[in-house]
């Protein structure tokens, strides 16, 4: 979507206008620059019963020159950002070929700026679709034409209104390629591939940096959570570090950490087959991890933050990793492997632990972890959880805020005590057969590094985000048809940025 900020003057194909609950006749300027017909028949529709300003009511008008699309808002006190994006996205949603490519949205009376960015970035959001791999006609170009839209609003909110704009166009850019890698086959993007496309989106920006570990660097550094669940494919692991803005360190940063497993067979404790194809989706942590980075880069953000993202495919094989096998992590601590399924907390407990070298402020990891987050909590909120409950209610606060719930979850002791009652090792990677994502959340726990000296030793402020749900596969989210959904990009631009 091309997008840009004017007055209200012109129209052009389509004009989208939001209107309040309890406006019956146009509010000033609402109509300029229409026909006298599409003028008239506006304002009797305005006027009439059938358009009452509740939320989601719309009314289109035909009009040879400009297609009207009235769409109600509800109450415009009681609008709130997460409502106003969902509107926009369900706007694009609804637009057919006939509304054609060039769209005028136009902010009348009511609104307010914050509310008029989050509806534009609604529609952004939702103007989106995977088909590279599909073959085009050739003589379909209008079809494939972005979208041009100009945001109109009064003079006095052309400021404000530009740069919101401009900024949620760059975030949205990296939520945009979160979903592509998202969507992205196994076949096309296994882990070297996500570390090549890392390094080429890092080429040429000086403030970016990526270093790969490779897998002969995984097996030096000792990285065993890596090296045994990667092992039994051809397509090696890596560990991809980013970092941006280092030359701005000045203490400690935030560092998020994606789990990347480009495709989970289960491994030797292979998966039935019913939906295994979801599973490429299985490095929708390490996506949002990418997009992050795009998305700052693309916001021009000024402060120190690092990403790791834990790639590798689990697959079963002569050389795989097997059930019952113990394994050295980059912790020093070993595993007793008692499912080769629960593959994401090996490749994370190595992220995490490498964390811790470089002075966290916080370190976050997010995860499609486990199917029993899932089964608590549906495809609605990711599951959240933390040793530091002031972290835990940023993240809570910036996540609802974005639309992206996040959901507390508890981390409690007897968790800790199920994933570390090995008989053999430091630690299992299975926990009972109840409570899954929660001993999952505990068995991370154990490699979440420490800060301070001997006795005064207290691991960083960490927070785990199981996103098995609300990677992909939500029929709710407004911004998202289907596929992979981006999300906690622009959760965590919010958290890194201190909103
Ligand atoms: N990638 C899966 C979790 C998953 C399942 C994500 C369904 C999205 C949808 C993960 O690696 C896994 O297989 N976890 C196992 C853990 C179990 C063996 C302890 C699970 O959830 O069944
Ligand atoms: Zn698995
Ligand atoms: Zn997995």
């Amino acid at each position: 979507m091309e997008h840009q900020v004017a007055t209200i003057e012109t129209v052009a194909e389509t004009l989208i206008l939001p209107l309040f609950e309890g406006v019956n006749k146009p509010p000033n300027r609402a109509l300029i620059g229409l026909s006298r017909s599409a003028q008239s028949q506006a304002r009797g529709a305005i006027a009439s019963e059938d358009f009452d300003g509740k939320s989601s009511k719309t009314i289109s008008l035909w009009d040879s020159e400009c297609k009207v699309i009235l769409l109600g808002m509800g109450k415009s006190e009681d609008l709130k950002e997460n409502s106003a994006r969902d509107a926009g996205a369900k706007i694009v949603a609804s637009l057919g070929k006939t509304h054609g490519k060039n769209l005028t949205v136009r902010f009348t009376s009511g609104w307010k700026v914050n509310q008029m960015v989050a509806f534009a970035e609604g529609m952004m959001l939702r103007d989106y679709k995977f088909d590279k791999y599909m073959s085009k006609e050739e003589d379909n170009d209008d079809d494939d034409a972005p979208y041009n839209v100009t945001f109109q609003a009064s003079a006095r909110h052309q400021e404000r209104l530009t740069a919101g704009c401009d900024r949620a166009a760059a975030i949205t850019t990296g939520v945009h390629i979160a979903r592509d890698l998202g969507n992205e086959p196994a076949n096309k993007l296994y882990p070297m591939e996500y570390a090549t496309r890392a390094q080429a989106f890092a080429k040429g920006k000086g403030n970016l940096s990526v270093t790969v570990l490779d897998w002969d660097d995984l097996q030096e550094n000792n990285m065993g959570g890596l090296v045994n669940v990667g092992k039994g494919s051809e397509h090696k692991p890596c560990m991809v570090i980013w970092e941006l803005n280092a030359k701005a360190k000045d203490g400690p940063c935030p560092i998020i950490i994606g789990k990347g497993i480009t495709f989970d067979t289960g491994g030797i404790s292979l998966k039935p087959g019913a939906a295994m194809d979801e599973m490429k989706f299985d490095m929708h942590g390490s996506a949002t991890v990418f997009g992050l980075l795009v998305a700052l880069h693309g916001v021009g953000h000024k402060g120190h933050m690092m990403g790791i993202s834990c790639m590798a495919e689990n697959t079963p094989s002569s050389t795989a990793y097997r059930p019952g096998d113990v394994i050295d992590t980059y912790s020093g601590k070993t595993v007793e492997v008692l499912n080769t399924d629960a593959e994401g907390r090996l490749v994370l407990a190595d992220g995490l632990w490498k964390a811790g070298e470089f002075n966290p402020e916080y370190i976050i990891d997010l995860a499609t972890l486990t199917g029993a987050c899932v089964v608590a909590l549906g495809h609605e909120a990711s599951g959240l959880w933390s040793n530091d409950d002031d972290l835990l209610e940023r993240v809570r606060k910036v996540a609802s805020d974005s639309g992206e719930l996040a959901w507390p979850m508890p981390l409690l002791p007897a968790f800790e005590k199920q994933v570390t009652g090995s008989k053999i090792a430091d630690v299992k990677n299975l926990g009972d057969r109840y409570g899954g994502s929660n001993s999952a959340a505990a068995f991370l726990k154990q490699f979440v590094p420490e800060q301070g000296e001997d006795d005064d030793k207290k691991q960083y402020p960490w927070a785990h985000i199981d996103i098995a749900g609300t990677g992909w596969g939500t029929s709710t989210n407004a911004t998202v048809a289907h596929g992979a959904t981006g999300v906690h990009v622009r959760t965590l631009v919010r958290l890194i940025n201190n909103e």
